[in-house]
């Protein structure tokens, strides 16, 4: 019997409807459209408004909309897996309330934090779970509300974020397609480029740590960027090696949306051209743990059957990594 792998069977994304542009950005902060343009590749982000609404919000979103399309009960969800950042609260794990929202019952659920990359560990999980035969349907959502934890004083960093989820379906297969292979690897000592000072055990919050704007994200942006574009690109080249994916056969390179830079640089390197990458940080910005689904949500329609496929991100930790798949269905969800 051929070896049971994982395939993406459906993908949705959702993106809250206020849509924060680069010249309101430039009211609130020194900046304006042609350098936030020119540095990242940016022109808007959507931020999630309202009272009391969080993480689970939107990938509550993602995940109804998936199981819609899909034709899936909710019933019938073996495991959900969410990636975040920003998790609803410090406990239980988003991935518990989300599951609640759509009346997920039959399943279990926790989440996976590994900052951007954390998308790319939860994929690998949920398709070894499928891979040891006893789980059928597991769903992955990357959510984040990065608008909680942005620096709205800080022009650095909060050109950079936007709110989104986007949701994965995965089954078992046993034809030439799926999850072919992964790759992940991840360095601590990146912390101290990348990280939430406060809020967390070493320095609980307090009085202080709120003067101070010590639960916003710190980023050292320059060191930040030439890990990105190495880490991704030597472990992109790693993987074409390994499975003898000639630069031209590639269908598509998916890589997280940190940065338009970085991820021309990431192309380059691999030997691959720009219309092979699925690219869309213009209008979301960079949403950290929901970039690579929403990517391929908003590519779908264009996706065959067989189509060799990478996905690589680069994140906080430090944290990277890259799959390999054949996608396992033509144009629009095959239900
Ligand atoms: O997803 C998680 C991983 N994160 C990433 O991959 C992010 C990686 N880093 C980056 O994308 C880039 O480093 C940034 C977009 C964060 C910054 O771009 P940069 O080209 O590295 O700019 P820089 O930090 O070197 O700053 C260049 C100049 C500075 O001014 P001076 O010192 O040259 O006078 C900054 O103060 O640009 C200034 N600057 C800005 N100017 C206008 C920084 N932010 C802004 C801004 N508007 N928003």
């Amino acid at each position: 019997m051929n070896k049971i792998r994982a395939a993406i069977t459906g993908i949705h994304g959702y993106a809250p409807d206020y849509i924060l542009d680069n010249n309101e950005l430039a009211k609130m902060v020194d900046t304006n459209d042609e350098w936030i343009t020119t540095r990242t590749g940016i022109k808007t982000r959507h931020i999630l408004k309202g009272e009391g609404k969080g993480t689970s919000d939107i990938g509550a979103e993602a995940v109804k909309g998936l199981l819609e399309k899909t034709n899936t009960s909710p019933a019938d969800i073996d495991l959900l897996i969410c990636a975040t950042v920003t998790p609803d609260m410090q406990f239980p794990a988003t991935a518990n309330i989300i599951a609640d929202k759509v009346g997920i019952k039959n399943a279990f659920h926790f989440d996976i934090n590994a900052a951007c990359s954390g998308q790319i560990y939860a994929i690998t999980t949920a398709a070894m779970y499928i891979e040891s035969g006893k789980y059928k349907n597991v769903v992955f959502v990357g959510a984040d509300k990065m608008s909680s934890i942005v620096d709205y004083t800080d022009r650095t960093t909060c050109v950079i974020f936007g709110d989104a989820a986007g949701a994965m379906m995965l089954e078992p297969t046993t034809e030439d397609v799926g999850i072919i292979d992964s790759i992940h690897q991840s360095d601590g000592m990146g912390r101290k480029h990348l990280h939430q000072k406060a809020g967390g055990s070493v320095k609980p919050a307090s009085y202080e740590t709120i003067d101070t704007r010590e639960h916003y994200i710190y980023q050292e942006g320059q060191a930040v960027f030439k890990f990105a574009v190495s880490k991704m690109a030597d472990i992109s080249v790693e993987m074409m090696k390994k499975h003898n994916i000639d630069p031209q056969e590639l269908a598509w390179l998916v890589p997280h949306q940190a940065n338009l830079r970085i991820i021309e640089a990431t192309a380059r390197r691999m030997g691959i051209s720009k219309d092979q990458v699925m690219i869309n940080i213009q209008k979301y910005g960079n949403t950290t743990s929901a970039t690579i689904p929403l990517c391929i949500w908003e590519w779908e329609e264009q996706l065959k059957k067989g189509d060799d496929i990478i996905l690589t991100a680069f994140g906080g930790g430090f944290t990277w990594g890259a799959i390999y798949l054949k996608w396992a269905y033509n144009g629009m969800n095959h239900k």
